[in-house]
């Protein structure tokens, strides 16, 4: 697809249009990557983070949030739990947090792999080379970090840099690629600053990084952050909407540019629809679902965006997430749910 068409599907808004688009989405995510749903656990080890994202809940500024890291025993109870419900990853996701340090994340790898079949994802922000070739080493499957957006000045601008990582993310998926990881990304979708066009230009990136996984989802505002306050945009304007729909949108034209990605329907999705958000996102292209193994006394803590730890959309029992995935038609995946790309390239080792 190029640039253009892209922009075209973007800006659509004709419901008949923007139907069709879903329903090839939807085709292209029965061809390439059939009915199964996918599960993954998703554990937040730490909402401890050294960063100031300016859109992020975590972020270090936000001196008033009470701050949690889970133990190795709990974060091993986690696991465990993901095994007892038939998943077949876990996901161990935190703020960037220099407390979790290299060998200690590879020892929780090492421990989870040892103990149980699961394929391991980590989502533990921007770290070192040798940490990531560490944890690799101790089994880490793939790594997800979403690169939020592509446009470069906007992404400097809100994400003020770490001092002794000036890499950008572009790069640090490369890297993780070349270690032998499964690569996750993704954006925000209606982020302040970002134009229809910049929209455009993160889906052509999935494309040109050929991601194994993409996570997107609408930028939901935090009143704690600096873009807590923002207006909500008018359809018409330059700026991109963070609505529910170009959510949907995005996550269909990723389909259609990554056929064989793995792609979640996000919580995100789910915090705008509670009802319907995650079952819609299934049918417009995802075939990814994380429901949150994060312990309850402090998930709540984990507030990236508002209303995040409060959705109930899944993960509360195993059968009832299986019957909503029953009723769109769809079934729960068996195994790892590695990427297909992923697996050809390994196959031809
Ligand atoms: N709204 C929606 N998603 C957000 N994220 C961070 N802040 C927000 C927000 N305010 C997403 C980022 C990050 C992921 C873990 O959560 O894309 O990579």
């Amino acid at each position: 697809m190029t640039h253009s068409e892209i922009l075209e599907w973007l800006r659509e808004e004709n419901p008949a249009c923007i139907k069709a688009l879903y329903a090839r989405a939807d085709a292209v995510r029965l061809d390439h990557v059939g009915d199964e749903v996918h599960l993954r656990g998703l554990v937040e080890l730490s909402n401890h983070c050294r960063r100031s994202c300016g859109y992020c809940g975590l972020r270090a500024p936000h001196t008033r949030l009470r701050r949690y890291r889970l133990g190795r025993d709990q974060a091993l109870a986690c696991a465990r739990e993901a095994v007892e419900r038939g998943y077949g990853t876990v996901v161990l996701q935190a703020g960037e947090d220099p407390e979790l340090s290299g060998p200690w994340v590879a020892d929780l790898v090492r421990r989870i792999k040892g103990e149980t079949g699961l394929a391991v994802t980590l989502s533990l922000g921007e770290r070192t080379d040798a940490e990531y070739a560490l944890w690799r080493e101790a089994g880490a499957d793939r790594y997800l970090i979403r690169f939020e957006t592509s446009n470069e000045d906007l992404f400097r601008r809100i994400h003020p840099p770490h001092p002794r990582e000036r890499r950008g993310r572009v790069a640090i998926l490369r890297r993780l690629r070349e270690l032998g990881y499964e690569i996750g990304s993704g954006s925000l979708v209606g982020l302040p600053g970002t134009s229809y066009a910049d929209l455009a230009r993160d889906v052509a990136l999935y494309r040109e990084l050929d991601l194994d996984m993409i996570g997107l989802g609408p930028f939901i505002p935090h009143g704690a952050t600096p873009l807590g306050e923002v207006r909500p945009s008018r359809p018409g304007e330059e700026q991109a909407p963070n609505t529910e729909e170009m959510g949907y949108k995005m996550l269909a034209l990723a389909r259609l540019v990554c056929p064989d990605a793995n792609i979640p329907s996000t919580t995100a999705l789910a915090v705008l629809n509670e009802e319907k958000g995650y079952a819609a996102g299934l049918q417009r292209g995802a075939n990814v679902v994380m429901p949150n193994l994060t312990p309850p006394d402090v998930r709540s803590l984990y507030e990236i965006y508002p209303a995040k730890a409060v959705v109930h959309g899944v993960g509360e029992s195993v059968d009832a997430l299986a019957q909503r995935i029953q009723a769109i038609g769809r079934c729960v995946g068996a195994g790892r749910g590695d990427s297909p790309r992923y697996r050809r390239a390994n196959a031809a080792d």
